[in-house]
């Protein structure tokens, strides 16, 4: 056993198989970062004149009380934003917690409590009550946003994930085939998708929810407001179609906030496992402000990332062993070549240039994401350094 366990003597024993093989999920924090491009965020602060408005807000909130658990003054601004119902959102600490919820809410562990569609006549469950109860897994393509697999391990489910092509596009075929075959329960798509970029046909989450009323289709859209796509529209026809979002990319990755649009059944069932207090009046305050105040900052904070976006992805394509894949999110992906791209993620950091390193030069297996590093777009003058220090490293550091 690994993973430092082995101190809590019998009781690591307990932990479950899959648990044990799985790692957290690390965030590194050196100190002396010039630019922090390795998280996804937006990278402007907000400006003066409204932090002083948020917090003479923040300032009116009682803190000696619990948050209101519905939320309800974000729930109506924002359901009113998006021309929707205040009963089709559900909210969560993060959409992190959200997917937990949605796993918890359609998947369980082999034997956890369900009933199978062979038990389900001896015990009086009708069919459709049976063909819910059968051991359900949750399918996702790979690599995507890490966080699906953890909400799987932490629950004990299994993870069906079906690859993505070699330059990270959807294999729609592989998808459907996979799914006819393991029966998951859940199917999670990042549209666009993180770490990668790219945006898959939209169509598509919404087809698999129309040729799959037994399984749950989440059109993950944390990056919405880079792509400007969206399944939202198609909610009213799709009773099984979720649509998820969040507050984190476009200014407020701070507050903890994301949310859920559905058919107000599976939002109803989602708050039956949301915790009661998940948003801090904080948080609650905070986002109401934002939402009503700063949505122009926002909206043009993001439009400034993309117009950046294309120029750093024209600039990175011209460097030196740089293979850029097309994005539609705040991020890019660059394949840099085995262990160079490692070397040149430490270049970057000793210049104070923090991004995210996926390459794994001492992994046994080759994986998918050997070689690349993604790359969180900046601030025009956090993209120019990057850049400048990138030119240099990427000569200097030549694939063996
Ligand atoms: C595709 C995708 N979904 C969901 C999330 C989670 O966002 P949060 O928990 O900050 O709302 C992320 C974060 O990076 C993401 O990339």
């Amino acid at each position: 056993m690994s993973n430092g366990l082995d101190a809590l003597g019998p009781l690591a024993a307990r932990v479950p198989d899959q648990l044990r093989a799985s790692a957290g999920y690390h965030v590194p924090r050196p100190a002396n970062i010039r630019a922090k491009l390795d998280a996804n965020e937006l990278p402007f602060p907000l400006p003066e004149e409204l932090r002083q408005r948020l917090g003479a807000a923040l300032a009116e909130v009682s803190l000696e009380r619990y948050p209101d658990p519905n939320a309800a003054e974000l729930r109506s601004v924002l359901a009113q934003r998006l021309g929707i119902a205040p009963s089709q959102l559900v909210f969560g600490n993060g959409s992190d917690e959200l997917i937990a919820m949605i796993v918890a809410a359609f998947a369980a562990p082999r034997g956890a409590g369900q009933t199978s569609a062979e038990q389900a006549p001896e015990r009086g469950i009708g069919p459709a009550r049976a063909e819910l109860a059968r051991p359900a897994a949750v399918l996702f393509p790979s690599p995507t946003f890490v966080y699906y697999r953890l909400a799987a391990i932490a629950r004990g489910i299994e993870s069906i994930e079906v690859p993505l092509t070699s330059r990270f596009e959807l294999d729609e075929v592989a998808i459907e085939r996979a799914i006819e075959q393991h029966e998951p329960s859940v199917v999670f798509l990042a549209l666009p998708n993180n770490p990668t970029g790219t945006l898959w046909r939209m169509e598509f989450a919404v087809e698999l929810a129309a040729r799959h009323r037994n399984v749950a289709v989440i059109s993950d859209e944390a990056y919405f407001a880079y792509s400007g796509r969206s399944s939202l529209a198609h909610l009213a026809q799709h009773p099984n179609l979720i649509v998820m979002r969040t507050l984190s990319k476009v200014g407020m990755a701070g507050l903890r906030v994301g949310y859920t649009i559905s058919s107000p059944p599976i939002a109803e069932l989602l708050e039956r496992l949301r915790p009661p207090y998940n948003l801090s009046a904080l948080d609650q305050a905070a986002a109401v402000f934002m939402l009503r105040e700063a949505t122009s900052w926002c909206e043009a904070s993001a439009a400034e990332v993309v117009t950046e976006r294309k120029q750093l992805e024209a600039t990175l394509a011209r460097l030196p062993g740089v293979e850029v894949f097309p994005s539609e999110a705040n991020l890019l992906l660059v394949r840099l070549g085995l262990g160079r791209a490692t070397a040149i993620y430490r270049a970057l950091q000793a210049d104070g240039l923090l991004v995210r390193n996926f390459d794994r030069p001492d992994a046994k297996l080759a994986g998918p994401l050997d070689g690349c590093l993604r790359i969180t777009v900046g601030t025009p003058a956090e993209n120019a350094l990057l850049l400048a220090s990138l030119a240099v490293h990427c000569e200097a550091i030549r694939n063996p």
